[in-house]
């Protein structure tokens, strides 16, 4: 049996009339996250952790923010391709553990939620997704309410 464990941080800015996508759900808030595609900056995170963990480049090499392809796309998508090219490597992941770094709104009404849509998407059970949420403290640009951070890790069987 091998074991890979991977890594990703993602951070989007904060921005007046875009939605505020997390984990492919849609937190109602007065402001949302700017980016080439939805900005889901949870899905992006646990994205790259993926890759990272199969050591194939990162979430902007297979989906260039520079190709209009991407402009607006669901991150459930690249999130679901990362794990494709899991699998077809021979792994299986074994958990996610994952951190949203957000001063407001709170999020917790949407843990659950949010990990649902992770383990369907990435088909495993609810038990192996964790989402946890942090404020900044009122501190740095997160703090500040200009961005939202998020942190994942990954491991994988093979
Ligand atoms: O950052 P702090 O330690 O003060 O967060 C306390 C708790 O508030 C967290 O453990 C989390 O459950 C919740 N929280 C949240 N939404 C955020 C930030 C924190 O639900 N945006
Ligand atoms: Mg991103």
């Amino acid at each position: 049996m091998s074991f890979r464990i991977g890594q990703g941080w993602d951070n989007h800015r904060i921005a007046e009339g875009r939605p505020l996508i997390l984990g492919g759900v849609t937190v109602e808030c007065e402001f949302g996250l700017d980016g080439h595609s939805d900005a889901d900056v949870l899905s992006h995170a646990v994205t790259d952790a993926i890759l990272g963990a199969l050591a194939d480049h990162d979430i902007g090499a297979h989906f260039p923010d520079t190709d209009p392809k991407w402009k607006g796309a669901g991150s459930l998508q690249f999130l679901r391709h990362a794990c494709d090219l899991a699998a077809a490597a021979g792994f299986r992941i074994a958990n996610v553990d994952s951190t949203i770094i957000l001063q407001t709104p709170k999020l917790k009404d949407y843990r659950l939620a949010m990990r649902e849509s992770l383990a369907t998407t990435m088909g495993i059970s609810l038990a192996q997704v964790s989402v946890k949420f942090k404020t900044a403290e009122k501190v740095g640009p997160v703090g500040e309410g200009k961005s939202a951070e998020a942190q994942a890790i990954v491991l994988l069987i093979g």
